[in-house]
Formats: structure tokens, sequence, C-alpha cells
């Protein structure tokens, strides 16, 4: 099996053999064997791992939630036909990024001609209030594993096709349908970027804003001017975790948002609001963050903030 540098498929035993972040593999030892990484977003390198045909699948995901990685344009295209040339299945986790996150459907969708052999979903499946996830497969796979009577329950469990998740799940998609969420997560991800990229020029750490729908990493890097590149490198010293604590902090604390860090050591915000926002939230958002980014760059303020991070070192 094939995976990415910071790829994140679940902790389960299974999944953490495939997961591209030590920090979560660390004490989970031994993994499924053969699992191998490959680099991110790099044709020639899934090529060479694919020639051997010795590899049963790539597991990816179309955009990885750990960063808000998002691949070159054509890359899950070409990845797709490659595993398919050399006799391997493309696997797409859409577990973050399907039912509509990312403005479509599956994430995929906007990968043009990309035909996967699994997808696997959940989260949004059952409008994240009851735990429901959905592997889809290709008739092809579907036989293989359930190729006779026999083999009817050689992969179930208990609460398979629970009844409660299964009315979850069916009514998240009629209400997928009825609240246009792919449009919306288009429109109100286009006014996050827009706002967001507006903000950049005045504040120095905002480095980078990665988006696909209402799926948003925003990067924060090195200032340049003296004192706040002290700060910056005091804060990384203690630890590399913390800076994107200094922003999801204020934000929960003093404007009531919940968002996330984007992974281990990273400087990276990653928001994945619920897919109804509308223009007032998003104006919500942009203030608070705004807000936020000023508290931030004024070096003296945040200090009682980042001298608490420091003690309680949390990490999300
Ligand atoms: C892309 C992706 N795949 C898989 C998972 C794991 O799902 P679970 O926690 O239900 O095992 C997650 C969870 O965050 C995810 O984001």
């Amino acid at each position: 099996m094939l995976y990415a540098p910071k790829a994140f498929h679940g902790l389960t035993s299974g999944a953490v053999s495939l997961n591209g972040c030590q920090s979560f593999r660390q004490g989970f030892a031994p993994y499924v064997p053969d699992c191998r990484l490959i680099a991110f977003n790099d044709l020639s390198a899934l090529e060479s791992a694919l020639a051997a045909r010795d590899v049963a699948a790539f597991v990816i995901e179309p955009i990885q939630g750990k960063g808000v990685n998002i691949h070159s344009p054509g890359y899950l295209q070409a990845a797709a036909q490659m595993c398919h040339k050399y006799g391997a299945l493309f696997i797409a986790d859409e577990v973050q990024t399907g039912i509509g996150r990312t403005g479509s459907f599956l994430a995929i969708d906007q990968e043009g001609d990309v035909e996967p052999d699994m997808v696997v979903l959940s989260k949004a499946l059952s409008g994240g209030y009851v735990p429901v996830g959905a592997v889809l497969v290709r008739g092809a796979v579907w036989e293989k594993v359930y190729s006779s009577l026999d083999r009817a329950v050689v992969h179930s469990n208990t609460f398979g096709q629970g009844a409660m998740a299964m009315a979850a799940g069916l009514a998240s998609l009629a209400a997928y349908d009825e609240t246009n969420a792919a449009q919306n997560a288009r429109d109100m991800g286009a006014l996050l970027k827009n706002g967001l990229e507006a903000l950049k020029p005045r504040f120095e750490m905002l480095k980078d804003i990665r988006q696909r729908g209402l799926m948003i990493g925003i990067e924060f890097g090195a200032p340049k001017s003296l004192l706040l590149k002290g700060a910056w490198s005091a804060l990384h010293a203690m630890d590399e975790n913390l800076f994107a604590q200094a922003v999801v902090i204020p934000l929960m604390e003093d404007h009531r948002i919940i968002c996330q860090v984007a992974g281990h050591n990273q400087d990276v915000v990653k928001l994945i609001p619920p897919l109804v926002i509308n223009q007032d939230d998003v104006r919500w958002f942009l203030s608070a963050f705004e807000d936020v980014m000023i508290k931030l760059h004024r070096v003296t303020v945040p200090l009682n903030l980042l001298a608490r991070l420091g003690r309680n070192a949390i990490f999300g």
C-alpha cells in the first residue's frame, strides 16, 4: 500500500499504518507490513513505486486534511491512470473532503476524469451527528470480496448498516440536495478566500490561503520586522505547535468561533465550517480574524497569551 507524507486516514491499527505523521504513529507499531511512503504530489515517485507491480493500492486524500495541502492540477487524474496501468487500486479517502465540503459532491469531481476504485465517506454523511461511514467500491472489487454465498459476511461489523446511521445518512443526502450545499460551499468559500486575501497585505505573518470550497488552510510564516521576528522565534523555540494555537484560542475565547490547528508542527489553521453558513457568518469570521491578527501583530499584547500557551501546550 502506498500513502503520502502528512496523510491522515484514521488512527485504528490498519489506518495508522498509512499515517504520514510520526507523532500519530509513535507507540503503535507493529504496523501493517509493506506500507510505503511516496512523495506528495510527485508523479515520477509514484510511477517508480508502482512499476514493480507489487502495489495493491494507493490511498490518498484528494486534499490533505493535515495542512490543507492541494495537489497540482492533473495530478490526481494522472495518478489514478497510473495505478490502473500498473494494476493497483486508486482509493480516494473523501472522509473529510466528501459530501460537498470542497464545492462538489466529491473533491475528485473537480479533478477531471478521475476513476477511483474505492471512495471512503464519513463525517458530513450524517451532518456530523450520528456515526456513519460508507465505502463505495467498483463492482469488480465487490465481486472479489464477496465472491460467494459463504463469503457474504467476510467483512462486516456489529453496527454496519445500523438503522439509525442509515436514516441519518439518507437525511443528510436529502438535505445536501435541498440546501444546495455544494453551491453554498463554493460561494461562501470564495467570500472567505477573498476576505482573507484582502487581509494578507496588512499582516506580515499571514503567508498563504489555500482554499477549495469550505475547506480552507490559513498558513502563517516568519515575519520580517525585528520585534515580531523575535517573538516568532521564541515561540517556535518553545514548541513548534504553539503559533497556530495563538490564533485558535482567541478566536474561540473572544469571538466564539471554533476552528482547528491543521496538524502537528505546522503554522496552519484550518477552517471547515458547516456547509450551511451564510454571508453574515462569513462577515463574523472575517472581523473576528482581523481582530486576532491585529492583536497578534502588536507583539506586546499577546505575550500573556503566549506565556499561557507555553505553560499549557495544548495540541489539536
Ligand atoms: C481524511 C480522513 N480519513 C479518515 C479519517 C478517520 O476517520 P475515523 O476517525 O472515523 O476513523 C479522518 C478523520 O479525521 C480523515 O480526516
